[in-house]
């Protein structure tokens, strides 16, 4: 099967077309199929759609992990690079690259994270501003940082924050008297959620996905 696939063309190593099956490979070589990075010997990039009652956490607790739901090589290497709630369904990233989801989970380096959010009540078009000028959460200093709110209807919106404080969007609107009854991530930086992928699935990222993440 490999042998196909370097017949088809189909494999690149740091970019270049490799046909030789006897070809070096390193430890940082990048290593892709069909345009998706696929090497075990250098660092893992995927994305996973994440289905309702799974957890982020990298054991089974009462819910499954989201890593039980992935048949991989060397799971103990790999990380979730900022977490959902058991409840919160969409895109959740996985790395062995610490350096990588640092640039994703610090609030330092502004990756946005971008939420479908389903409320219970209905939403004023003026908490497009109050958002943006970020939210006193309960026990928690200082304001939260500026906060993109889209209104879609009434009581759908989507919101794009850049940190992760711990239940981050269902506490920003219980702190402006609503309730989220449904969260979807669906986009993180430039990555957003594969629509090909079901609730469960994964697949390697791009090089372009991984090198849009700075
Ligand atoms: N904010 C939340 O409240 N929950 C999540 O799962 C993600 C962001």
């Amino acid at each position: 099967m490999a042998k196909k696939a370097l017949h088809r063309s189909d494999v690149t190593c740091d970019g270049i077309v490799i046909k030789d099956s006897g070809f070096q490979v390193t430890e940082n070589t990048v290593v892709c199929l069909d345009g998706q990075v696929i090497s075990v010997v250098g660092e893992r990039y995927i994305m996973l759609n994440k289905p309702v009652d799974t957890i982020c956490s990298t054991i089974d607790e009462v819910y499954p992990s989201v890593l039980s739901l992935m048949d991989i090589e060397k799971i103990d290497t790999l990380h979730i690079a900022g977490r959902l709630d058991a409840d919160t369904t969409g895109l959740v990233l996985i790395t062995s690259d610490g350096q990588w989801s640092h640039k994703i989970t610090s609030p330092k380096k502004d990756c946005g994270k971008r939420y479908l959010v389903e409320l219970a009540d209905p939403i004023s078009e003026d908490l497009v501003a109050v958002f943006a000028s970020g939210i006193e959460l309960r026990n928690e200093d200082g304001l939260t940082k500026p906060a993109i709110l889209e209104l879609l209807s009434p009581q759908q919106v989507r919101l794009t924050i850049s940190e992760g404080k711990y239940h981050q969007v269902k506490r920003m609107f219980a702190a402006v008297g609503n309730k989220v009854v449904n969260l979807h991530r669906e986009c993180v930086g430039q990555i957003e959620l594969d629509p090909e992928l079901v609730p469960g699935d994964w697949r390697y990222l791009t090089q372009e996905e991984v090198d849009s993440i700075s």
